[in-house]
């Protein structure tokens, strides 16, 4: 067990609410923004339909690797420029001269989160960069001290934050309906492709169960019970060198504890059950959208809340982008950046306990 360095910034007890429960993400909430989308992956791919049915979003540039990917997917979503990689310049950086562009989207392998975002800060564009932000803390304080300078607004895209099932969580914790939390239980595993080119798996691209789906367990610990004092990890790691479980411990100075599991192997329950002295709130699968919410009083007493989910459930956090961007808001209140490289500490101090490193550490 390892304690954590206390950080510089106020500990944040509870993620503040918006008020999104039941608030359609879809109508205009001010003038149009103008959007970058750096990679044609699998991801980049799902956030742009949902992206799509925002109608002051306008899907402005793509870039890739190569100009034939950027054109294929600006002509399947309907962007006005592409950009590939062209006489040593790549892609990306050409979409960052692009003076139309206002806010990029980073959805590349984790590695290059860095790179793409601390460049996109420096050419004057607002980010929003896939989760996690970065590698590691040391990268992740970088850039939020970059986007500070500049004035930038930069967010980690952890949806699962902007949700109306999980505002609505956050909501039931923090009303106090089922007394102190004490202990909560966050899983996230599923069988990954057995394929050794995948992002997954390769080391070089920061793959590992812990860094590609940790940050979801610990966004239901950090919104229902903040930083914690200490974390234990303990891993299993494959012949490649990165994580194919991770367990982590997370005890609090209340006495609270969470217990947190990934896994690129195995198909877990992929829910959260927070507990209290009053009662107990579990979510369906898959924790990171979940469409119901369990509430179990102390005397066993239950009800289920359900929820709708618009378009693949990005649409709530490229709403928030776009709200924030619109109003001058340089951080999100509710995915905010200390909470983000609490985050960034957490996984660097379990990946210390369990022996995972990358080339960038
Ligand atoms: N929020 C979510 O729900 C969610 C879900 C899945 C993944 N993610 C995150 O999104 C990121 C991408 O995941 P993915 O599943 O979309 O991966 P993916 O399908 O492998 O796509 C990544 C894309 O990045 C580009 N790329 C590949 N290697 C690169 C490199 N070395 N440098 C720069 N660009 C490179 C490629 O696009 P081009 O060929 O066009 O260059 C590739 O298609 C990861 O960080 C992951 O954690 C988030």
């Amino acid at each position: 067990m390892c304690a954590l360095t206390p950080t510089p910034e106020p500990l944040l007890v509870r993620t503040p609410l918006l008020g999104f429960v039941d608030q359609d993400p879809v109508p205009a909430s001010g003038d149009p923004v103008r959007w970058g989308i750096i990679s044609t992956g699998r991801i980049a791919s799902t956030v742009v339909s949902d992206l799509a049915l925002l109608p002051d979003a306008v899907l402005q540039s793509v870039s890739s690797r190569t100009q034939e990917n950027a054109e294929a997917f600006a002509s399947e979503h309907g962007f006005q420029s592409a950009y590939g990689d062209d006489g040593g310049l790549p892609g990306y950086q050409r979409l960052l001269r692009d003076p139309a562009v206002d806010v990029v989207y980073v959805a590349t392998p984790h590695t290059s989160h860095y790179l793409v975002a601390k460049a996109a800060l420096k050419a004057g564009k607002h980010v929003l960069c896939e989760k996690p932000l970065t590698i590691n803390a040391r990268e992740a304080e970088d850039l939020v001290s970059l986007a500070r300078e500049k004035s930038l607004f930069l967010m980690e895209a952890v949806r699962t934050r902007f949700l109306p099932s999980v505002q609505r969580a956050a909501e039931i914790i923090a009303s106090g309906e089922l007394g102190e939390v004490r202990w909560l239980q966050a899983d996230l595993g599923f069988p990954a492709p057995d394929r050794p080119d995948s992002r997954l798996w390769r080391r070089e691209d920061g793959g590992g169960a812990l860094m590609d789906v940790g940050v979801y367990p610990l966004t239901w610990a950090l919104f229902s019970l903040g930083r914690p004092q200490s974390i234990t990890a303990t891993a299993h790691l494959t012949d490649g060198g990165v994580d194919s479980e991770t367990a982590l411990t997370l005890s609090y100075s209340s006495g609270a504890q969470v217990q947190a599991m990934t896994s690129l192997t195995a198909a877990t329950p992929q829910t959260a059950t927070v507990c209290g002295t009053k009662g107990m709130l579990r979510c369906n699968a898959p924790l990171f959208n979940p469409s119901e919410l369990t509430i179990t009083s102390g005397s066993g007493e239950q009800r289920v809340e359900k929820f709708a989910t618009v378009g693949h459930g990005y649409t709530y956090q490229l709403r928030e982008v776009i709200r924030c961007l619109q109003e001058g808001l340089l951080e999100s209140p509710t995915m905010p950046l200390a909470d983000t490289l609490t985050t960034m500490s957490l996984l660097d101090e379990a990946r210390s306990q369990a022996g995972i490193s990358y080339p960038g550490d």
